[in-house]
């Protein structure tokens, strides 16, 4: 409790805060389970088919499937800015448009620019992470993140502790 004196009057402000905290595992390649490594390296490898003219930053994503199914994407830029599209959102949605019954259980993305591999991992922007917080949201299931970066891989067990104050349908109730 805070107590606040005005010259007539005692105001009483009853504050309350709270602290949101996210734990992040990083790890060496070699660190990783074969099936994490993977799908970093599929995210590593798809980075050649990214569409970047204009931001020459090319990023990949890899996504595991609760049947075992990698799905991959890249992003894909156009000259009317505002269309392109990120890595991250390619990937989900292409998967879950044609496997809508799967599950996402992991999600791997890298990014090269200059013919090199970023050394601190890439993170996801606010709108993929919207999008891969819902999917995790909807679909019941964690997805833990593994973001590349050559001094290490950064491994968070769901996307909530990638946004962790977050909005969902459930929030409009
Ligand atoms: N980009 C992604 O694909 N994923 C991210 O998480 C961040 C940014 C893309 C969008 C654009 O094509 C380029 O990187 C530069 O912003």
């Amino acid at each position: 409790m805070y107590i606040c004196r005005g010259i007539n009057h005692l105001i009483v402000l009853h504050m309350r805060q709270y602290e949101v905290t996210s734990r992040i595992a990083v790890y060496e390649m070699e660190e990783l389970p074969v099936e994490d490594r993977e799908l970093v390296e599929a995210a590593c490898r798809v980075t050649e088919s990214s569409y970047a003219p204009y931001s020459h930053f090319h990023v990949g994503a890899a996504a595991r499937l609760s049947d075992g199914t990698i799905f991959v994407g890249s992003n894909q830029e156009a000259a009317a800015f505002p269309s392109g599209m990120c890595a991250e959102r390619t990937t989900l949605y292409a998967a879950l448009a044609q496997h809508p019954d799967q599950k996402v259980l992991a999600l791997a993305i890298a990014a090269q620019t200059g013919g090199h591999f970023l050394e601190d991992p890439i993170t996801p922007c606010g709108a993929c992470r919207q999008v891969m917080l819902e999917t995790e949201d909807r679909l019941g299931q964690d997805i833990r993140v593994l973001l590349y970066g050559t001094k290490g891989v950064h491994v968070l067990q769901n996307v909530k502790s990638l946004l962790p104050i977050y909005f969902v349908a459930d929030c409009m109730k």
